[in-house]
């Protein structure tokens, strides 16, 4: 890939999208993780999903959402109607961020500097699939995707003007929902987040 001469945007010049997000080391969280997780579904579709970075789980399988938060994404998608093969599905970091703690893996948030750099990634995925409306869960997909980092909870729900000007609805992030501890909460919580993915795919038909 080479520097366009009037703006920074990712240029194929034969290795490939996925070949070069594997061999990245534009940030450092490259050396602590296995791999790098690339975006999987047709190159091209209506509907792009980005979440936020691949978890312990897709960190060792290299593919997105086949963790927990993966699997309750899929079975909430289908309850909303929206088909998860039709769409690609990404993250806004590419590299799983955590720390040991004994033998586990404790997930770290990445912050706004490494998302800025793995935007180089991002966008050439956009650019290439060309969506008709991109999907964001959570904060950092929603940082990454429209420059804001505010508050999800006040913005899920409604489409906003991204960043490459495309169309972006937010919503909340299924790791969200799967941390919330009191049983109410999270039943609204997961309606809210079923209307959103039925809502992203009607806005992509
Ligand atoms: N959470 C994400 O944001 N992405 C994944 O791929 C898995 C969990």
């Amino acid at each position: 890939a080479q520097l366009a001469a009037h703006k920074s945007a990712w240029v194929d010049t034969g290795a490939g999208l996925e070949a070069e997000i594997r061999a990245c080391s534009r940030c450092p969280l490259h050396c602590n993780a296995t791999q790098a997780v690339c975006g999987e579904g047709p190159q091209e579709t209506r509907l792009m999903i980005v979440g936020e970075q691949p978890g312990d789980q897709e960190d060792l399988a290299g593919r997105p959402f086949v963790g927990p938060a993966g699997q309750l994404f899929s079975r909430v998608a289908e309850e909303a109607g929206l088909d998860r093969g039709a769409a690609y599905l990404t993250n806004a970091v590419k590299h799983f961020k955590h720390i040991p703690r004994g033998r586990r893996r404790i997930h770290q948030r990445p912050d706004a500097g490494e998302v800025e750099q793995c935007k180089w990634w991002l966008e050439a995925e956009i650019a290439r699939a060309k969506p008709q409306l991109i999907l964001g869960m959570g904060a950092t997909a929603a940082l990454a995707l429209t420059g804001s980092g505010d508050a999800i909870t006040r913005r899920r729900g409604r489409v906003e003007r991204g960043v490459m000007g495309h169309n972006v609805l937010l919503t909340l992030h299924p790791s969200y929902l799967l941390r919330l501890q009191d049983e109410n909460v999270r039943a609204k919580a997961t309606v809210d987040f079923r209307a959103d993915l039925a809502l992203a795919a009607r806005l992509a038909q």
